[in-house]
């Protein structure tokens, strides 16, 4: 599209899970398929932009026209987005992060003769509050799950994280999130003015909610660079 506010424009999105080692044959990770990642990635790179992606394991194929960088760790994840944050103008963080990692991955298989077991865990990096807390940092947007108080968290995190926008969804909902192909949400921002907006995204495949997730983002992006 010509009239797109997102066309010239790099973008870097994360997408996906994270996978933690425990040892060299297993891991801790989460249910989080990519989609929505994905979906955001596919449709920036349709509205103009120069899409980077950084992904942990899923099992999507890379949108056309998108470079992909495949990550496992959530340590990897920060590495590779540090090293593609300097060009971009846009950072949109969708990965499910795991928040903790293994305090040492074992060198060898653990073998399973104790009857219980304990594994230390340490608190992974917060990939997008180090970004946005970068001398220069892109414009950056978030993606909050909540199950309850959603406004509230919503805008806390705006705030706390340095967000231009946050796309937020009420996981007590099963049927939508995480493995579906469709997904409802609420978007925040704040106005010029500073004022609080907010704008529903009713169910909806999750490419149609990443289009409008991707033009508001164009939108303030305009606004703060015009
Ligand atoms: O604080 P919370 O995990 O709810 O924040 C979610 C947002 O932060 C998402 O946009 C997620 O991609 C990002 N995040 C991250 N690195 C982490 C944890 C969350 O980039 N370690």
């Amino acid at each position: 599209p010509k009239d797109s506010p997102l066309r010239g424009l790099n973008i870097l999105i994360t997408a996906g899970p994270t996978r933690e080692a425990i040892d060299p044959v297993r891991y801790l990770s989460n249910h989080s398929s990519g989609k929505m990642g994905y979906a955001l990635a596919a449709q920036a790179q349709r509205l103009g932009a120069n899409v980077t992606l950084v992904s942990g394991p899923t099992q999507l194929a890379a949108p056309e026209g998108v470079n992909l960088v495949a990550v496992e760790s959530a340590q990897e994840m920060l590495d590779a987005v540090e090293a593609h944050v300097a060009d971009a103008a846009i950072f949109i963080a969708c990965a499910a992060v795991a928040d903790y990692r293994l305090a040492a991955v074992a060198t060898d298989k653990i073998k399973k003769n104790a009857d219980t077991m304990q594994l230390e865990l340490v608190k992974n990096p917060d990939i997008l509050a180090t970004i946005a807390n970068r001398p220069q940092p892109p414009m950056c947007v978030g993606f909050a799950a909540e199950t309850q108080d959603v406004a509230h968290y919503a805008a806390d995190k705006l705030k706390r994280k340095k967000l231009a926008l946050i796309a937020a969804n009420d996981v007590s909902d099963s049927s939508i999130g995480f493995n579906s192909d469709e997904n409802a949400m609420t978007l925040f921002w704040h106005n010029a003015k500073g004022e609080l907006e907010q704008k529903a995204l009713d169910r909806a495949p999750k490419l149609t909610i990443a289009e409008a997730i991707l033009r508001q983002a164009g939108e303030l992006y305009g606004e703060r660079n015009h």
